[in-house]
Parts: C-alpha cells; structure tokens; sequence
C-alpha cells in the first residue's frame, strides 16, 4: 500500500549495510561540529561532491570557526565562493554566522524551529544539522531523498510540497535503533549513487520491495515533475586590455552575483543594448576569442567574447565601481563562472 507507514527494519537493515559499504568518502564525514555540517550542507546544494570538496577545504583553512566567518566580509566570502554559483548561499552564511554570533552566542541552535530563523536556513539544512551534527531524528529531505522515497513507496500525491511532506513522514519513522546522523545520509547516499535518474535497480537494497521498481514504473517517480525549457539569452562580453592589466567591472550589492566583478558585458534583453558601447566610450575591434556558455537556475547564457578598447574614460550607471586588474589581482576577486571562462578563451 502507498502510504507513510514505517519503513519495516529489515529493509533497514538492507539499507545501512549497503551504506557501510557504499558510502563515500568526505572531509565532513563523520564530522559533529554543526558549523562545518551546516557550510558542507549549504555548499551541497544544487552542487556535486566532487565541486565541493576543494571549495569546503580552503574554506575551512581561511574560516575555522563560526565567529572567524562572522567577522569577515562579503568580499572575502565571495572570494572563496567564486566559481561555486548560487552566489546568495555565500551572501546569507555571512549572515547566519553573524545571527548565530549576535543570537546564540555562536552555537548553532538545536531545534527546528530556532535554526529556520537563521538566514538562508530552510527544512532541508535545518534537518541536515540537527541530524548529523546532533543526532536529532530530524528528517533531512533533499531531491535525492524524495526521489528515493517517492518510488520506494509509489508516492501518488503530485504537488511537491506534499511528496515533501509524505517523504518527511517516512524518513521520521525509518530511524529504529539506527543513529538518525546516519540514517539521514545513507538515505541521501542512496539517492545520489543508486536510485538516480535512470538508475540500474537490480543491485539496490530495496529492490525485493521497492514498489516502482514492482511495477515497472521507475521512471516516473517522483510524480508532477515538469520538464522545464529554460530561456536562453544571448550576449557580448568584451576584453579591454591595457598594459598588462584588464578592465573589470563591480556589480550592485543586491540582485543576481551582487559584488562580484566581471568583464563589460551586454545581454539581448538589457536596457538599450544597442547603444552600449557608446554609453560605455567602447569600441570594438576585431579580435573575437569565441562563444562561453553557463546555464543558471533560470536561463541559460550565450555570450561571444570579443575585444574592444576604450576610447575615453569609463563610464557606467549599471556598475558600481571599475578597475584595471593585473593577474594577481584578478585572482583575488569572485567572479561569475561565465567571465572566469571569457578570461580563460581570451588568455589573460
Ligand atoms: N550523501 C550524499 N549527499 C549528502 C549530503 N548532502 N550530506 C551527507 N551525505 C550525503
């Protein structure tokens, strides 16, 4: 039957034998201290292991404890972030360490309900850092988890704040005498390396009683997901050198990569993009180095990457602040995945 009742203990069993085997190795593996779980957490989303684990370590060597970050800056987070996307996680783990300082005199707090208070904090890292830190048993539902869950007991609802909910449900009643820190993440780890997209079911540990995999409808799990075709924007981003250094430009605090500097750039849908280069005293010239593309959560970029010089001061009122940066300088700043790509095809 379809439905959130517990998750009977020999498939537990199953379950975290395969994860003793399975389970991958992590430098937050095994780790208590919540401050590391909730930056490894935060890193996690939306980004693969593999990416984090560089951008975990050096944070880690540069931020060793939660007042260390909370007096540092945005500049010096988005610094150790670039490169990482989803620039507001980086922005709001500023904020949550400077809330938990001010509010818990930097402990990180230990119910549900205190920790959705923090900046940038929502069910999923609340859940991941009572779980793993504290060994609350607190459901840490994440797309892997409901994906799992979803099939494993055919959950027929479609709206995804109610697969969420009966997903929650049945990991709450999973926990039996099993550590809920690890229970948590091998239902996490099992999603990620088994029960993926298309995944191969015959080696699972929930194959004998997994109800899609019964029925023949694996794929289809979870129920309601709507492929979605994302705009795509065209654009130029333009290399200005000069000497040996390059011209980059700040954007606003707020908004899409706030504070991160870039390379001039036009977008098909900016305001007046065809008088761009003159606002800007730009001129193109001939030299192009080629196409970049990213995709962000919402649309996806095209940009040609093109030279051109200045022709007399710089001038801008979407930029807040502009410089000729020397290589060393230039790696010492964050920038947008797409402008570390136009920097590296131009060769600077
Ligand atoms: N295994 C896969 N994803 C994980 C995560 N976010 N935290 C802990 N273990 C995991």
């Amino acid at each position: 039957m379809p439905g959130t009742s517990a998750i009977d203990h020999r498939a537990m069993d199953h379950l975290m034998r395969w994860f003793d085997m399975h389970q991958r190795r992590m430098p937050w593996r095994g780790e208590s201290d919540p401050y590391r779980i909730w930056i490894s957490e935060v890193m996690l989303q939306q980004t693969q292991v593999a990416t984090v684990v560089p951008y975990y370590q050096k944070w880690m060597r540069r931020f060793p404890t939660i007042h260390s970050l909370a007096e540092s800056n945005t500049e010096s987070v988005m610094e150790l972030w670039q490169g990482l996307g989803y620039y507001s996680r980086a922005g709001n783990l500023l904020l949550g360490a400077r809330y938990i300082c001010d509010q818990h005199q930097g402990h990180f707090p230990q119910t549900r309900q205190e920790a959705l208070r923090i900046p940038g904090v929502g069910e999923y890292i609340a859940g991941a850092v009572l779980s793993i830190a504290f060994n609350y048993p607190e459901p840490a539902v994440d797309g892997n988890v409901i994906r799992v869950l979803s099939r494993l007991r055919a959950i027929s609802e479609s709206s995804p704040s109610r697969i969420r909910r009966a997903v929650a449900d049945i990991v709450g009643l999973s926990y039996w005498e099993f550590e809920p820190r690890w229970v948590n993440q091998a239902w996490m780890e099992l999603g990620a390396l088994q029960c993926i997209p298309h995944p191969a079911c015959t080696p699972c540990p929930f194959a004998t009683v997994c109800m899609a995999f019964s029925t023949g409808k694996v794929a289809e799990y979870p129920l309601g997901k709507k492929k979605k075709t994302l705009p795509l924007k065209r654009g130029i981003i333009y290399i200005v050198r000069r000497d040996n250094r390059i011209l980059m430009v700040k954007r606003p605090a707020a908004g899409l990569l706030a504070n991160l500097w870039e390379l001039p750039n036009v977008f098909d849908d900016d305001q007046d993009p065809s008088s761009f280069l003159e606002r800007h005293n730009l001129t193109p010239l001939s030299v192009s180095y080629g196409t970049v593309r990213h995709a962000y959560s919402h649309f996806k970029l095209t940009c040609e990457v093109r030279a051109a010089e200045l022709s007399g001061p710089w001038q801008s009122d979407r930029w807040v602040d502009h410089r000729w940066m020397s290589n060393t300088m230039l790696a010492a700043v964050g920038k947008p995945k797409l402008h570390i790509m136009a920097l590296r095809k131009s060769g600077f």
